[in-house]
């Protein structure tokens, strides 16, 4: 694993690796070094064969209190563009294996958007998640508005939106933005706890579950459908679909090794 400044990631026990944002003393605020090294350690771990599940936390007071406003106050629209400033944002987006957040403290801007890029949300009570642009005279960049509006609704992304006050955990998960909330102190324990019971289960599924239900947000029922069933056909050439099948016919517990 490279080493790094913004962020420290480890492979864990039982296939999990581990990313920690670490720029504590900004409430670990997103600068451009740190979405290339979230990248890197992403990828990284995408090929690592003996990573099954990635789990994204921050620490205590904060997931992330957004983009680094610091960094960017002097920004024009052209230098942005010549930066080509959401390029290592999109690629989060390419990420095979599943990805599971822990979000405890301040969760807002960019720190809400990096949210949104994992697959699977546990909150703290304590959380509180925002989209406070609007009060810098911007609005979220990499995502927040689409994803927000796809999983809550128009008028309620809207209001959140254009209010930019923060929302808690509880809100979060009634308006379908988050998976689960649960006490403080067993966020990151309950996330880990998740991504292990996931990485016991077949990889390729996993992988191709993921893609399948991103393309569906997208698409006609017909279109989805017709991608998943490309899909299924594919589990049919693996290893593992033969293996899953004879277990159970067996009645034992499959091996999977995901191929
Ligand atoms: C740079 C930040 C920061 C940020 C906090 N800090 N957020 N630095 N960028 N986004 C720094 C503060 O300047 C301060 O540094 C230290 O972290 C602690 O923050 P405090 O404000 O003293 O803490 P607190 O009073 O507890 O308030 C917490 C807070 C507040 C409510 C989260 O920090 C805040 O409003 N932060 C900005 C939130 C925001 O607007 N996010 C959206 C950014 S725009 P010093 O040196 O003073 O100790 C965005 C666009 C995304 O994300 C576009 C796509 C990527």
């Amino acid at each position: 694993m490279s080493k790094f400044t913004t962020i420290t990631a480890k492979v864990e026990e039982d296939g999990i690796a581990l990313i920690e944002l670490n720029r504590p003393k900004v409430l670990n605020a997103i600068n451009r070094s740190m979405v290339s090294e979230l990248l890197s350690a992403f990828e990284q771990f995408d090929r690592d064969g003996r990573v099954k599940a990635i789990v994204l936390t921050g620490n205590n007071r904060a997931f992330a209190a957004g983009a680094d406003i610091d960094e960017m106050m002097n920004d024009d629209a052209i230098t942005l563009e010549l930066l080509n400033q959401f390029k290592d944002w999109d690629q989060l987006h390419t990420i095979k294996k599943p990805i599971i957040g822990a979000v405890s403290g301040y969760c807002f801007g960019g720190g809400f958007e990096l949210a949104l890029c994992c697959d699977i949300l546990f909150a703290s009570e304590k959380a509180q998640f925002g989209f406070p642009e609007i009060k810098l005279g911007v609005m979220p960049g990499a995502g927040g508005t689409v994803k927000l509006t796809k999983l809550m609704g128009q008028k309620k992304a809207l209001e959140w939106l254009w209010l930019g006050e923060p929302m808690s955990a509880k809100e979060a998960h009634q308006h379908g933005v988050i998976n689960r909330v649960v006490a403080p102190e067993l966020v990151l324990e309950e996330a880990v706890k998740f991504a292990r019971t996931i990485a016991s289960k077949a990889p390729l599924s996993l992988r191709l579950i993921k893609e399948t239900v991103y393309k569906a947000v997208d698409d006609s029922v017909l279109d989805g459908m017709q991608f998943e069933r490309k899909n299924f056909y594919l589990l049919f050439s693996s290893e593992d679909q033969k293996e899953g099948m004879k277990a159970f016919a067996e009645k034992r517990r499959a091996n999977f090794k995901g191929k």
